[in-house]
């Protein structure tokens, strides 16, 4: 294997005994293993020239560094020793070197090296690269019908100078049902179908935690964050142990409205909403307003807007009634400014009105969709309809 290495005219090199110790003679086999160390690097060509190049060189017993050191240095006479341990060092070093580039120019460069080289490993890589491939096509994805319903109520109370209030999902029964004047115990409170939140029963009631069941608690906060005049829409996700089923949801989406300022009147709250439903459904909506009950507002109403799909004479979406129920409205009740009294809505110097609407049923009216299910279910298929 090893013959593989030299040319055919000369014989391979053998470590002989010194004659003389002169620096001529020291030179002179210096040169000679140089010379044929670089002609032996040069016919390495594979893995397996490299092998036996490094084992004729290197290996410990019977390389040409041992054989080196057995006949020059171990033999050599005390007066001679330094040069020749000094000509030995030197030419082991020369040795390893050559070997290890041998090496690199014969073996795959490993992971860690390479990582140390990215330029050369981003050259590769660049020419494996065929930009003229296609490239793969990510489906754009588009806005949610119950998202673009809520951005659009949104727009058109923020056009009428409302600002956006946020507030957690995760409520505490004060801000959801006692601020909101429902007393403990009221039967109001179990219109609701409230889910709690386990393992609270050490707690006041007043603290524990539900996912709250309308965006009405939002009002509250929004009373202790700023004095009036105040004009908010909280728009938000809420929650109700409810069987699902067309028209109901565990989990729906409200926008909460509030005014407060001196000399809100009930015909304020009218014209609002008359205005607000009239930019959602078309200007010839008519809305009519009447009595109901909420705990926090008195007094209270429901509002309808005539069919936007029959224009009131009846069909099937307003169950041929011509009307279809909407939101709830009213005048905010004495008792709930009494819970923010201290932030500056004292009752008797202001008034206030507020409304809540269901963002899912205003979807489904505006998109023509039958059934509150498909909102959630997430079938790529339903929600590029409104892409
Ligand atoms: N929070 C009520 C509900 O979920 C909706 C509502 C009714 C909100 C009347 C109001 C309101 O602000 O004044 O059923």
């Amino acid at each position: 294997m090893v013959g593989e290495c030299f040319q055919a005219e000369h014989l391979p090199y053998i470590v002989s005994k010194f004659e003389d110790y002169s620096p001529s003679a020291l030179d002179r086999a210096a040169q000679e293993v140089l010379t044929a160390l670089k002609e032996e690097s040069a016919a390495v060509h594979n893995e397996a020239d490299w092998k036996a190049f490094r084992d004729r060189w290197m290996a410990r017993k019977n390389g040409i560094l041992t054989q080196m050191n057995d006949a020059w240095l171990k033999s050599s006479p005390n007066t001679a020793k330094r040069e020749v341990g000094q000509l030995v060092n030197a030419l082991r070093s020369e040795v390893e070197t050559i070997v290890e580039r041998a090496k690199a120019s014969v073996l795959p460069v490993p992971i860690a090296e390479r990582a140390a080289k990215p330029q050369a490993v981003i050259q590769k890589q660049l020419s494996a690269l065929d930009i003229t491939l296609p490239g793969i096509r990510r489906p754009v994805g588009s806005r949610h019908p119950v998202l673009k319903a809520m951005d659009e109520v949104v727009g058109v109370f923020k056009a009428m100078g409302y600002s956006v209030e946020q507030g957690p999902e995760v409520e505490t029964d004060y801000y959801n049902f006692e601020a909101l004047n429902f007393p403990a115990n009221h039967p109001a409170r179990d219109t609701q179908d409230t889910i709690f939140i386990a393992g609270q029963d050490h707690k006041p009631s007043r603290d524990r935690l539900l996912l709250r069941t309308h965006t009405s608690p939002v009002q509250i906060r929004a009373m202790q964050k700023a004095p009036p005049p105040i004009r908010v829409i909280c728009p938000g996700k809420v929650h109700r142990h409810d069987t699902p089923d067309a028209s109901h949801s565990p989990l729906f989406h409200q926008i909460e409205g509030l005014a407060v300022d001196t000399n809100i009147t009930f015909s304020d709250l009218k014209g609002t909403l008359d205005h607000a439903m009239k930019s959602l459904f078309g200007s010839s909506v008519k809305t009519r307003f009447y009595p109901s009950f909420f705990p926090f507002t008195e007094p209270s109403a429901d509002v309808q807007i005539s069919c936007p799909f029959c224009g009131g004479k009846g069909c099937r979406t307003c169950k041929q009634s011509g009307w279809i129920e909407l939101l709830g409205c009213g005048m905010v009740d004495p008792n709930v400014f009494e819970f923010v009294r201290a932030n500056g809505y004292d009752p008797k110097k202001i008034s206030g009105f507020a409304f809540g609407m269901g963002v899912d049923r205003i979807a489904m009216l505006k998109y023509g969709i039958d059934d509150i299910q498909l909102l959630f279910q997430g079938d790529v298929r339903f929600l590029e309809q409104f892409a």
